[in-house]
């Protein structure tokens, strides 16, 4: 039987509030939308669930706000079965919150206003730190201070725990302060930002992962959507390609590829295989409405993985 990994997600909750429409409405104009969705979301928090439901014991460090999403937030994260000793509400601030627009094509636009997300910092890490020591697997984004994620990435190496950033949304980063990390997963427009390099077609994505690697990461993931994605360490660079799915809504494959990569990554598989398996774990994501709600449980992904990897 597979090891059960272990893994700490350091990461924003937010809210999501989801509206699917025909398009996305111009400056001074009002239109109608066809759909409202309202869920738990947030970059971290979905990792942890993905990672959860794909049966890893998961432990979540995050800050929430003094609203009723705070609470909401808290008992959504218990009722997955995710540690929450280090989940803490703070007074005086909103939770994290994500107005989304999601068009016909399952394409997504996302405004993140990160409230209490913001005030996660490296004390906190420090607070977890006994808990940290123990893990198989950090994970990080960016919708919580960077500095925070620059002392977490620090703290990881020099305790030998394997570290995952995913450097969304994109800003501007001091890359050198990622030196030795073991995974950088970006997807193509974070990937863009941050290199300035065009991320048209998997060939692209290839030259923008060899360019990230050379900044001192051991291993650069560039999530493609419907391409799949590209993989590159110093075993080489390589396009996995994606599983045919009929997408109705892409937001949050990315928290679903990174959760079920880090899960299937901690049970020993090789790197190659772990993100093939990963890349299925977020197209199917795509197949439901959603962030959290649209992740597979790992026995409905493993009757999806034995039924399509023979194809692959
Ligand atoms: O990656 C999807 C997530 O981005 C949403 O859940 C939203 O909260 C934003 O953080």
């Amino acid at each position: 039987m597979a090891k059960r990994p272990r893994i700490a997600v350091i990461g924003s909750a937010n809210i999501d509030l989801t509206t699917f429409s025909d398009r996305f409405p111009k400056a001074g104009e009002t239109i109608f939308g066809q759909k409202f969705d309202l869920g738990f979301g947030g970059k971290g928090a979905n990792q942890a669930v993905a990672a959860r439901l794909c049966g890893a014991e998961v432990f979540m460090i995050a800050r929430v706000g003094s609203d009723l999403f705070g609470p909401a937030t808290i008992q959504n994260f218990q009722k997955q079965g995710i540690d929450t000793t280090h989940v803490k509400q703070i007074g005086g601030v909103s939770s994290g919150v994500a107005p989304i627009f999601v068009e016909p094509d399952g394409q997504n636009r996302i405004f993140v206003v990160k409230g209490a997300n913001d005030l996660l910092k490296p004390a906190d890490v420090d607070a977890a730190a006994d808990l940290l020591k123990t893990v198989d697997c950090i994970v990080l984004q960016f919708e919580i201070p960077l500095e925070t994620v620059y002392y977490t990435v620090t703290f990881a190496r020099k305790n030998g725990i394997r570290c995952i950033v995913n450097p969304a949304p994109a800003q501007p980063i001091e890359i050198s302060a990622l030196a030795g990390l073991d995974y950088f997963i970006p997807n193509e427009s974070e990937a863009e930002a941050i290199t300035k390099m065009p991320v048209r077609s998997p060939e692209d994505a290839k030259k923008c992962a060899e360019k990230l690697l050379a900044n001192g990461l051991s291993g650069v993931i560039l999530t493609l959507g419907s391409n799949g994605s590209v993989l590159a360490s110093r075993n080489g660079i390589e396009h996995m390609p994606a599983f045919p799915v009929k997408s109705i809504d892409s937001t949050g494959a990315g928290d679903a590829f990174i959760g079920s990569f880090a899960v299937f990554l901690g049970e020993g598989l090789p790197e190659r295989e772990a993100v093939l398996r990963a890349n299925l774990y977020a197209g199917l994501s795509t197949t439901g409405v959603g962030t959290q709600k649209s992740f597979y449980d790992r026995a409905r992904y493993d009757a999806q993985w034995a039924m399509r990897s023979k194809s692959q």
